[in-house]
């Protein structure tokens, strides 16, 4: 969700001018991707990298965060929306984890739409954490060596079961993966757009749908195939 600093500079506003602006864009394309029935949304909206950013940003962002959740956990509720975060969320402030997790846990069994936030994310972070948990489960012996694969591999990212991402929109014109699902994004189509993220509302995902939908994804086989397959 790039672009809320550059947003804000623009109209001689504070970047958590720009941020509060840009948790209006998430309460928009959430709405709008449930409408269209998007079955999984992930937003990247707090890296591990972001940790060093000055800490009245960092604690404007935990706040926005918090009203968020307060906000949305009724329209959760009544759209039968999960959320789930990704990251190491231990490290947020205490009462911004326990909200949360409360929210986690009320929304847990919603099966209509998964929102992911990757919230102090970092795709690497992510690689080795499973890796971890793959070895300490070899060494319990609840699994051999042998048995990993790349679904089981998979299985044990912050991701578990769900599937991979079809496309991934940068916005703010960015052109980097910025540590962000690594694993996940081997065959994801890219979609890059100009326009900063608090200006990013339902004109502009629809947009960014519509070229998807454009897309020819052979996932390395030749066209021919995929046509025998589609059909
Ligand atoms: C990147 O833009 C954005 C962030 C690090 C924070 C994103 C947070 C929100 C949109 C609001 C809170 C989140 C929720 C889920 C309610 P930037 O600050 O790097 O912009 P710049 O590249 O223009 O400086």
């Amino acid at each position: 969700m790039d672009g809320n600093g550059r947003w804000a500079q623009e109209r001689n506003l504070s970047r958590i001018d720009g941020h509060r602006a840009g948790a209006e864009s998430v309460r928009t394309i959430v709405r709008a991707c449930r409408r269209i029935g998007i079955p999984v949304l992930t937003l990247y909206a707090f890296s591990k990298e972001n940790w060093q950013r000055p800490s009245r940003e960092v604690q404007a962002l935990w706040r926005l965060l918090r009203d968020y959740l307060k906000s949305e956990l009724g329209e959760m509720m009544e759209n039968n929306i999960r959320l789930n975060a990704l990251g190491d969320i231990d490290e947020l402030p205490r009462n911004v984890n326990r909200l949360l997790r409360d929210v986690m846990s009320k929304t847990a069994t919603n099966n209509e739409m998964i929102l992911n936030l990757a919230l102090s994310y970092s795709g690497r972070s992510e690689i080795i954490r499973a890796t971890q948990r793959l070895a300490a489960a070899c060494v319990a012996q609840q699994l051999s060596p042998v048995e990993i694969n790349e679904s089981t591999f998979s299985a044990y990212l912050y991701t578990g079961d769900m599937p991979d991402p079809d496309l991934l929109i940068r916005t703010s014109g960015e052109r980097r993966i910025s540590n962000f699902l690594l694993w996940q994004t081997a065959y994801t189509e890219l979609y890059v757009s100009p326009v900063y993220w608090p200006d990013f509302r339902e004109p502009q995902l629809m947009e960014a749908l519509e070229d998807y939908q454009r897309r020819e994804r052979r996932f390395g086989r030749t066209r021919e195939q995929r046509a025998k397959e589609v059909w």
